[in-house]
């Protein structure tokens, strides 16, 4: 059975105080509801909270995942976080190639496709993040754009390595828009993923990786978005901020 996720990115939100503070209230929630084992929460969290936050949380349930991490391995690059590092303070997920880092920090594909592979050497998960622009999706072009961000940074790798990954599909105009894809719209380019991977690695593989839907996601549209069924959770930004919503969240999973 696939693992089906409820990832929560928090962005560049929350003091440490704050984030131990949700951290804790969605571990108490589980403490008294368990998951059941295909089900998990993924907390993507600051830097800064990582070490701490490993503390408070229950992995059997709850894993930490960074943001990001550099694209080298190590040395002199002041201010940089490397995968060993991150995988050093218990993180066992990280987001890598999401829209406001491809967009701000003007991330290639080539770049992603380093990091990746800087990650699976640390065991960390990748929740590698692909999605097309508004003008994209206006020329039909979405599923191209998601085709070679696949092809450029995920599909050398060989099937061992790529059932390690996680993907989740963030059209750049549903984020922090309040505008979610529709679950057809979502579905059907969960679908056309899916087939990707099945026809580079084997329908088996494929129908094991767990795909999410990432973009203005809430306690409201989730349940509909979920019970797609090539949709295996979500990655949440907004919400996942806010402590009941994003407990509503993890019930639909
Ligand atoms: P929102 O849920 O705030 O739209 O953000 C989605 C996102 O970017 C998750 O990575």
């Amino acid at each position: 059975m696939r693992t089906r996720i409820a990832a929560g990115n928090w962005k560049m939100n929350t003091t440490l105080q704050d984030g131990i503070e949700l951290a804790k209230a969605i571990q108490q929630f589980i403490n008294n509801f368990p998951l059941e084992s295909h089900k998990r929460v993924v907390l993507g969290i600051p830097f800064t909270h990582i070490y701490p936050i490993v503390q408070e949380v229950d992995y059997k349930h709850i894993s930490v995942a960074a943001q990001n991490c550099a694209k080298w391995e190590k040395g002199a690059y002041t201010g940089e976080v490397s995968a060993e590092m991150i995988r050093s303070v218990g993180a066992h997920y990280i987001i890598i190639g999401h829209s406001e880092r491809r967009q701000y920090f003007h991330e290639t594909n080539e770049d992603l496709k380093t990091k990746v592979e800087l990650c699976l050497k640390q065991s960390l998960r990748p929740i590698f993040c692909v999605g097309e622009k508004l003008d994209e999706r206006e020329q039909n072009k979405q599923f191209e754009v998601v085709e070679k961000q696949l092809q450029e940074s995920l599909f050398h790798l060989d099937a061992e390595h790529f059932s390690h990954i996680v993907i989740a599909y963030e059209p750049v105009w549903a984020i922090g828009t309040g505008k979610n894809a529709t679950p057809q719209q979502a579905q059907e380019m969960h679908m056309f993923i899916r087939q990707l991977i099945a026809k580079r690695y084997s329908p088996t593989l494929a129908n094991n990786i767990t795909i999410l839907y990432g973009g203005s996601c809430n306690a409201q549209n989730a349940a509909l978005l979920f019970s797609q069924p090539d949709i295996d959770g979500g990655l949440i930004g907004g919400a996942s901020l806010k402590t009941n919503e994003f407990i509503e969240i993890i019930k639909l999973l």
